[in-house]
């Protein structure tokens, strides 16, 4: 899949250069930043959360709304304990953990070098141990272990236990899945590399149910799917790795990651596993509830597998933002931008007059912004500065197109009365449309 593709290099810096810009232009804030932050969480700006609800629409079109064979779910972050006990993560959702006998800071053992030494001070760690990850908390007014419930640690759980409700309430015909958007949280270790690795996250997952004779072709399906969606919402194909992963979760007898380059090495950025029957058999034993799905025409009853695609929707926040940013020189000057797909750039295109001092200009500009507001909210006015200048700080935000009501729009050159100027952000060039038909070019250019 990356062949034809070259794969370009990341700057020295790019991290610095990447949280800079984020924090400078609206995109993403250090959680809870005046009080110091609050480890593995960050806010998303004004421009942060458009770029992240266009992505989620995106993946909520492509893969829930767009298919005949999708069910959207948004099941409660708070579930019954006796969800996690019996999926198995209160016994086994946990990494490996040491902490040093000096310092007492404490890692991950698997990512250290030397499980025996500390990388902060040098000094000797103590004896490995697991470390539950899951975060709980107490639900009512009872303080007693009674009252312990967890913080989800993935999305997949409320989908599995809603199964026989939307089997019941739809009657799908299989193969048939369900989708979800939303926050899971995960007391990792160690938090680290920006939004990569957080306490709380989102996700973007699916569960889809097949009969287990067909579970290789679904696997497949999924596979080709997710390979889309990686075009589609413009990671840089050519930093995308496939990797079969010998040392799966308990519940998957295959997984697939997709793994991404990032500044900070290749890491995990999505997954693909085969979770067989596990949760549902799991869930039918504990619950007592039948969660078999009976085939009426074929007359058959079955206990459904399921593949699950499974999206972080942080990290694809992270590898859109790596794909996205480009150094190169325009005119004399370099710049800084960010290339986004436009359909899931935040702004999509910038308004301005060509002086903010001309009231007839103005004037002409609001009313140019009023008529592509109503249509394309995602729009702004921008009359701060020159011209070169908007441009620049548009370039930076992704905008893929500035839009400029100059003299000739208002009469001066009689054949371009009526028109604008529309500049593209990649190449820098400009060009003369009718005001009447820019929804159109817009429209057609962004979705
Ligand atoms: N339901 C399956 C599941 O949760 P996972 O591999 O543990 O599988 C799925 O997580 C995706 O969630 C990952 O591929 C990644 O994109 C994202 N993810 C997991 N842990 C994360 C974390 N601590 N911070 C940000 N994203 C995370």
């Amino acid at each position: 899949m990356t062949e034809g593709k070259e794969k370009k290099a990341y700057p020295a810096d790019m991290m610095e250069k990447l949280v800079s810009l984020c924090k400078r232009r609206g995109f993403i804030y250090q959680g809870s930043e005046i009080y110091g932050g609050l480890a593995g969480t960050y806010d998303y700006g004004p421009l942060g959360t458009a770029l992240k609800n266009n992505i989620k629409n995106l993946w909520w079109r492509m893969f829930v709304d767009g298919r005949d064979d999708m069910y959207g779910m948004d099941a409660a972050i708070l579930m019954n304990p006796r969800v996690w006990e019996t999926t198995g993560h209160v016994a086994g959702f946990a990494d490996p953990l040491v902490e040093c006998t000096k310092c007492k800071k404490r890692f991950r053992a698997d990512q250290l070098e030397d499980r025996t030494k500390c990388p902060a001070c040098g000094g000797t760690t103590g004896a490995e141990r697991q470390f539950n990850m899951m975060l709980s908390t107490r639900v009512g007014a009872m303080e007693d272990s009674s009252s312990i419930s967890y913080l989800r640690p993935e999305t997949a759980q409320g989908m599995f236990v809603n199964f026989k409700n939307v089997v019941d309430s739809f009657h799908p015909k299989m193969p048939f899945g369900m989708g979800q958007v939303g926050k899971a949280f995960r007391n990792e270790i160690t938090p680290r590399d920006f939004i990569f690795r957080l306490r709380e996250l989102e996700q973007m997952e699916i569960e889809y149910f097949v009969k287990e004779s067909d579970w290789s072709r679904a696997f497949e399906e999924w596979r080709v799917a997710m390979n889309t969606w990686i075009d589609v919402v413009g990671i840089d194909r050519a930093r995308v790795h496939e990797v079969e992963i010998e040392d799966r979760a308990h519940y998957s007898k295959r997984t697939i990651d997709f793994e991404f380059d990032y500044p900070f090495g290749q890491k995990e950025l999505y997954g693909l596993a085969y979770r067989t029957d596990f949760d549902l058999s799991r869930h039918s034993e504990a619950s007592k509830v039948d969660l078999s799905y009976r085939d009426e025409e074929a007359g058959e009853k079955f206990m459904p597998h399921v593949i699950e695609p499974s999206f972080g929707l942080d990290r694809t926040m992270l590898a859109v933002l790596l794909s996205a940013y480009t150094e190169d020189t325009m005119g004399d000057s370099p710049r800084e931008y960010l290339k986004f797909h436009p359909c899931v750039a935040p702004i999509k295109a910038a308004i301005s007059p060509l002086l903010k001092n001309k009231p007839e200009l103005v004037e002409k500009a609001r009313e140019v912004y009023a008529m592509l507001k109503k249509e394309i909210p995602q729009i702004m006015w921008d009359d701060n500065g020159n011209v070169g200048k908007r441009y620049r700080r548009q370039d930076e935000i992704g905008t893929p197109f500035c839009i400029v009501i100059d003299f000739d729009t208002l009469g001066e050159t009689p054949e371009h009365k009526d028109t604008v100027t529309v500049r593209d952000r990649d190449t820098g060039t400009q060009q003369r449309l009718q005001i009447s038909e820019l929804t159109n070019y817009l429209k057609n250019a962004i979705f």
